[in-house]
């Protein structure tokens, strides 16, 4: 197996089947075969000839050649007892105590088992109105949130995985203002991401510096108004200050709700990527593209017959998953079995454009994007649609917008993931995002220094005969491979970093993959420190004229713990 060291740390640590004392029971390669076995086993409940033992080798191929890997909880879960297999939840929140913490448990059950919840508070009443069966005031949104997250603190360290949730309130519920704000301490609310969930008549409204109406969800009766440009520059300034709250465009998720008769779309998984039904749960898997490049005629290029026989694979992997999924509660497997989304997706994609020699930053990349996603996205759907005419169409496809010529088993195919702990074990540049450091300097417990080299740089450099320890102490001090001026042009053009592509770039980038993509794409646009807040506005802008489904940045060194630093070497 192909496996990296820090693959093996985090499979060893996180994902292998423990004893009662913390020891693994299982090897790397038998969580492959477990997990094979148990997602192939689906394949006998559809035809009872099935060779489930073919299907078995062929999954087991495609996760330990790290061509696919399915989301975490699957790798954690799959033939266990357990035995959830799906990285992301939507769960409603009506408007009375019962619903609040009948979601407070439902969360809990779901992160227990390596899930993430998203929530709409859009339907609370605000704070301050009244409760006709005590008399007393309302908590509002804001508070409720606080319980959740409370609710997801405790429980931390019972499950495999810290809880995530993702909190969204629309732009014309009268707490708003608050919201934005809500996370201006970030010590506050830490297990949540946040959202404003906005329209297309607020954008238009913000555009032309004009009012818009603040309503009460208990009574649908306006209450104020507010200027929408004001409140469009609050969003901003908070997001400046330290990357919360992100935005997502309600209309545009409804625009591709496949199923608008089952109601409305109102909140995503925790980082974004997958809008879903109240009670809806999604899988997600990743293709990991640096295993789908070739060299051709001394020129690298993609695999596309690779690529398109992964990405059947893939879908007939994810849709068994559907079915051999224990779900958390009766009502989710109800309404994911009548839609069957599935979210395939990718990662390694800047390494694969380092290997090809096409800088991040570039029209030729954008290009590419487009072209290799329009390509899965298809080839996807034919996966779906052969496995339709066997298994049959997802329960609502009839009374779904998709074309009705083209059966369909899954309602959606594809959606691009963090990949943040998949990537590790895939060895690889998370999802679509660029390369945030070429060179890491870790600390080992004894004192000691490993350096940590991206195998790319390291093989181009070494082939070259320009690879050196001190080279690379540089790097890590710079931040980047573009910074070292005695390095050849060629080098310093394509070993780009997160830091080195314009805020623009990252947009067009995740535009450029989101024209292709069924639900959303997950990524952050990073601003270097000294971004302004124009700055700021302009991608939101821009990521709207684009038609992103929503928009997070960051802008570096903004808040005082952040997960990835660069040149702060000790
Ligand atoms: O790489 P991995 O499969 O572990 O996850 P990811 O691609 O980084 O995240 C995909 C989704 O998993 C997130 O959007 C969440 O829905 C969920 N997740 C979670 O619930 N808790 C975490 N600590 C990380 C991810």
């Amino acid at each position: 197996m192909k496996l990296n060291a820090n693959a093996e740390t985090v499979l060893k640590q996180r994902y292998l089947i423990k004893d009662e004392n913390g020891n693994p029971v299982e090897t790397v390669d038998g969580m492959f075969h477990r997990v094979a076995k148990a997602i192939a086993s689906a394949d006998a409940l559809h035809d009872e000839h099935a060779d489930t033992d073919k299907t078995e080798s062929i999954f087991y191929d495609m996760m330990t050649n790290l061509e696919f890997l399915p989301n975490s909880p699957t790798l954690m879960n799959a033939g266990r007892d357990l035995g959830q297999l799906s990285a992301c939840f939507v769960l409603p929140v009506e408007d009375s105590m019962e619903s609040i913490f009948e979601a407070i448990k439902q969360a809990a059950l779901i992160h227990k088992s390596g899930g993430g919840t998203g929530f709409s508070f859009s339907r609370l009443r605000q704070e301050g109105s009244t409760v006709n069966s005590t008399g007393g005031v309302a908590s509002g949104p804001i508070s409720f949130m606080k319980v959740f997250n409370m609710a997801t603190e405790a429980i931390k360290q019972g499950g495999s995985r810290r809880g995530a949730n993702m909190g969204i309130l629309r732009i014309d519920h009268p707490d708003i203002l608050k919201f934005i704000d809500c996370k201006a301490d970030n010590t506050e609310i830490t297990n949540f991401n946040l959202s404003v969930g906005l329209t297309e008549e607020f954008m238009k409204a913000a555009e032309a510096g004009k009012d818009y109406d603040l309503v009460d969800p208990h009574t649908g009766e306006t209450v104020k108004q507010l200027n929408a440009r004001t409140v469009f520059n609050k969003i901003v300034d908070a997001a400046w200050r330290n990357g919360e709250p992100g935005i997502i465009f309600l209309d545009r998720l409804n625009r591709d709700n496949i199923v608008p008769e089952q109601g409305k779309i109102e909140a995503t998984n925790p980082c974004g990527e997958q809008p879903l039904l109240p009670h809806e749960s999604c899988n997600l898997g990743s293709i990991n593209l640096t295993q789908m490049v070739k060299a051709e005629k001394g020129r690298k290029t993609f695999d596309w017959e690779k690529l398109e026989r992964t990405v059947k694979q893939a879908v007939h992997f994810l849709d068994n998953v559907i079915e051999v999924n224990k779900y958390p509660l009766d009502q989710i497997e109800h309404t994911t079995k009548q839609t069957r989304k599935i979210g395939l997706g990718v990662m390694g994609w800047a390494d694969s454009l380092l290997m090809m020699g096409i800088p991040y930053n570039t029209e030729e990349a954008v290009q590419l994007a487009e072209e290799v996603m329009s390509f899965i996205t298809e080839k996807g759907r034919q996966a779906s649609q052969q496995l339709a005419e066997v298994r049959g169409t997802f329960p609502l496809f009839e009374q779904s917008i998709l074309p009705q010529d083209r059966p369909q088993r899954n309602g959606t195919i594809t959606t691009i993931a963090p990949t943040g702990t998949l990537s590790i074990i895939g060895g690889c540049s998370s999802g679509v995002e660029p390369v945030f450091a070429y060179v890491f300097i870790r600390n080992i417990m004894d004192g000691t220094e490993m350096l940590e080299v991206n195998p790319i740089l390291k093989e181009e450099l070494e082939k070259r005969g320009l690879y050196s320890e001190g080279l690379m102490r540089r790097i890590a001090q710079e931040g980047a491979v573009s910074h070292i001026k005695e390095l050849p042009e060629d080098i310093r053009r394509v070993f780009v970093s997160t830091h080195d592509i314009s805020p623009e770039y990252h947009v067009r980038m995740q535009a450029a993959f989101q024209r292709h993509t069924d639900n959303a794409v997950s990524k952050t646009v990073n601003f270097s420190n000294e971004a302004t807040r124009e700055d700021v506005a302009k991608v939101y802008s821009l990521a709207f004229t684009l038609g992103c489904k929503g928009v997070t940045i960051y802008r570096d060194g903004s808040r005082d713990e952040q997960v990835l630093n660069i040149g702060k070497v000790k």
